[in-house]
């Protein structure tokens, strides 16, 4: 056998024992949707009223926090806060989770049905559809309004869930999925907080981390297989993202609907060290993992360090 033909063959194995690796990932994240999967309408107290004077996001991770305007505000203003920011999370949840639901549709589009890697995409898109109309009855049900990212956001959105690549669009999932799910991992053991958005929560969170696994482990192998063009555009449009990302976390809308000035209250939150340290710990694991796989480099670390979420 020649050296090429050896390679080949290698190449080969290779192939086959990602697909291999591929399939049994799948599997066992098929097996724990099977039992561990959450039907919010009737898992969820929707009738209950909700508590005085508990939180609707743990009031650490309310953006104002610690801000000179927060020490301005009455409790009970700074509660409203909690409930607006709470909804535009939220909105900004369904935002996500319709891109990723089109985007996991084009990622399985040519693979094979039978496969239980494209099951499960098809399982998690079933967990979008859920997530999505449990926000929106949660919105509904605060009495806030449905807070829509800007409409450049909203543009951007829909052309990359049109053209983005396969590594470029599971990059952008973990950065939809692991800041706020590191959020949520703290609001539902919180007993500050309103039982229903401790209920929201935990489905969300339970449900969420098979879909950072099945992420993860494609974007690990895609990073390893993808053509380098592939891979240096994965690297520049993820800390895109992640500069969109940061802009789009609180719609500033929030901010006038509590009755305080909307400038004011931007420039503070960009100017709190404290809001700094909350962005880059919930980001923390994930910028970890993206550098362990090589994302974060050259380019692509620049604009991740002015989109704040990396120190
Ligand atoms: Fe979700
Ligand atoms: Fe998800």
């Amino acid at each position: 056998m020649t050296l090429s033909e050896t390679d080949a063959l290698d190449g080969l194995r290779d192939a086959l024992g990602q697909l291999r690796n591929r399939e049994s990932v799948a599997l066992r994240l098929l097996e724990s949707s099977a039992k561990h999967s959450f039907d919010p309408d009737t898992e969820l107290d929707w009738e209950a009223p909700f508590e005085d004077g508990k939180w609707f996001w743990p009031p650490e991770l309310v953006s104002l926090y610690g801000t000179p305007l927060w020490r301005r505000m009455s409790e009970e203003q700074r509660l409203l806060l909690s409930r607006h920011e709470a909804a535009a999370l939220a909105s900004l949840g369904i935002w996500f989770e319709l891109i990723l639901m089109q985007l996991l549709v084009r990622h399985i589009y040519d693979k094979s049905a039978t496969s239980a890697h494209v099951r499960y995409a098809l399982t998690e898109i079933e967990d979008e559809c859920r997530h999505s109309k449990m926000f929106a009855r949660v919105i509904a049900h605060s009495d806030t309004p449905w807070y829509p990212v800007s409409r450049v956001h909203h543009n951007l959105g829909r052309l990359f869930k049109t053209i983005s690549t396969t590594p470029g669009s599971f990059t952008a999932t973990l950065l939809g999925e692991e800041v706020l799910d590191w959020m949520q991992r703290l609001t539902f053991p919180d007993e500050r907080v309103q039982p229903l958005i401790r209920g929201v929560t935990r489905i969300h969170v339970i449900e969420e981390s098979r879909h950072v696994r099945y992420a993860r482990e494609e974007l690990r192998r895609q990073m390893m297989t993808a053509p380098r063009w592939s891979q240096e555009f994965t690297r520049m449009s993820s800390g895109e993202f992640a500069r969109v990302f940061s802009v789009a976390f609180v719609n500033p809308e929030v901010y006038t609907n509590v009755g305080l000035d909307r400038r004011e209250a931007v420039a503070q939150v960009r100017a709190s060290a404290h809001r700094r340290e909350v962005m880059q710990q919930g980001a923390k694991k994930l910028t970890d993992f993206l550098d362990d796989i090589g994302v974060l480099r050259g380019v692509g670390r620049r604009l991740w360090r002015s989109s704040g979420l990396l120190a």
